[in-house]
């Protein structure tokens, strides 16, 4: 039995991180950029470990130079997500990548992306919301260009912002300023930690970044003291399994602590990170726990009603989207 007709709901993807390579190949191709060395020989992304995946992945977005660049990224991604279930997303979106955090062209960059989220809703039944994502090893000026982006066009689907790249660059507290000016705008926030740094970092992130959801957040485990707190105010986990394997988090899915956590009452998520570079779906991430840890069809159905609570999305929306979690 396959998951890939249940209803899902996806907290953490990154749009470039989602591109299917032949996307990408074909972009590359139409402006001539030599981007070949990204690919292995069957045409998929290449690369050695984490800092060689970040490389990779910006060497990608090289060829996504356009609002509409963007707007068929947009389409082509939701299409994929919707064939697999997801009945809403919430994706990382980056104005590094879109004009270089500069305002008035991230707001172009934006209204593409905007246009093809509507085309998708009325055409897949997919619905998205935009969590503008700051790059950690870009550093905290950046960062605050880019939180300024977010605050200048926060409104009801442009709800969150959050923390991406490396994680062993800097510390939390260096990027409290940009998190202030995203929180002042009535943004909901998230970042990633706990993926590559261990349970102080994600202490850290909590205490100086006033975060609700962490990104990752899966080692966590190292420290039971810190679970238990995690647990008690409900912060939420956006877990990719399946990532954390790719990327040498975890030797196997087996390995992987999902399960101890949400033992623990921690209010875990499951979502694929940057589906095509780990060789991932939402179908897969879903299947793959059914299968090593027996989770049943409510122990999915639990699952999504964690997402949808821990949504940065409007009640309405979330209202709309609970009802069709319950009646498909
Ligand atoms: N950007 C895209 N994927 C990421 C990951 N897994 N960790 C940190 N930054 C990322
Ligand atoms: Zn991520």
């Amino acid at each position: 039995m396959s998951y890939r007709d249940f209803p899902k709901v996806e907290l953490h993807l990154h749009i470039e991180g989602a591109a299917p390579p032949a996307f990408i190949r074909g972009l590359a191709q139409e402006k001539h950029v030599d981007i070949s060395g990204i690919f292995d020989e069957r045409g998929n992304y290449r690369f050695r470990d984490f800092l060689h995946f970040l490389k990779v992945y910006e060497a990608a977005t090289q060829v996504l130079q356009s609002p509409e660049d963007f707007r068929r990224l947009t389409l082509a991604v939701l299409e994929e997500s919707a064939a697999h279930g997801v009945v809403y997303s919430e994706t990382f979106l980056s104005p590094d990548f879109c004009g270089g955090s500069d305002v008035a062209a991230w707001r172009e960059y934006l209204h593409a992306i905007r246009e093809a989220a509507s085309q998708a809703e009325r055409d897949f039944g997919i619905t998205l919301r935009g969590i503008v994502t700051c790059i950690r090893h870009f550093g905290p000026e950046q960062a605050k260009k880019t939180a300024r982006c977010a605050a200048e066009t926060a409104d009801d689907w442009l709800c969150g912002f959050g923390m991406g790249g490396d994680e062993n660059a800097g510390a939390p507290g260096d990027f409290a300023y940009a998190f202030d000016m995203a929180r002042e705008a009535g943004l909901r926030l998230t970042s990633h930690a706990g993926e590559w740094r261990g349970p102080d970092e994600v202490r850290a992130t909590v205490r100086d970044l006033g975060v609700e959801r962490i990104g990752h957040g899966v080692r966590a485990i190292e420290d039971l003291a810190l679970v238990e707190d995690l647990a008690e105010r409900g912060v939420v986990l956006e877990v990719c399994p399946g990532s954390n394997v790719a990327l040498g988090v975890y030797p196997a899915l087996s390995a992987h602590p999902i399960e101890k956590l949400r033992e623990r009452g921690v209010k875990v998520t499951v979502s694929t990170d940057d589906p095509p570079f780990f060789h991932t779906t939402m179908t897969q991430e879903f299947d793959n726990l059914a299968r090593v840890f027996k989770w049943t069809e409510e122990d999915f159905a639990a699952l999504n009603r964690i997402a949808i609570e821990a949504a940065f999305c409007d009640e309405d929306t979330r209202s709309a989207i609970l009802k069709k979690l319950e009646t498909t």
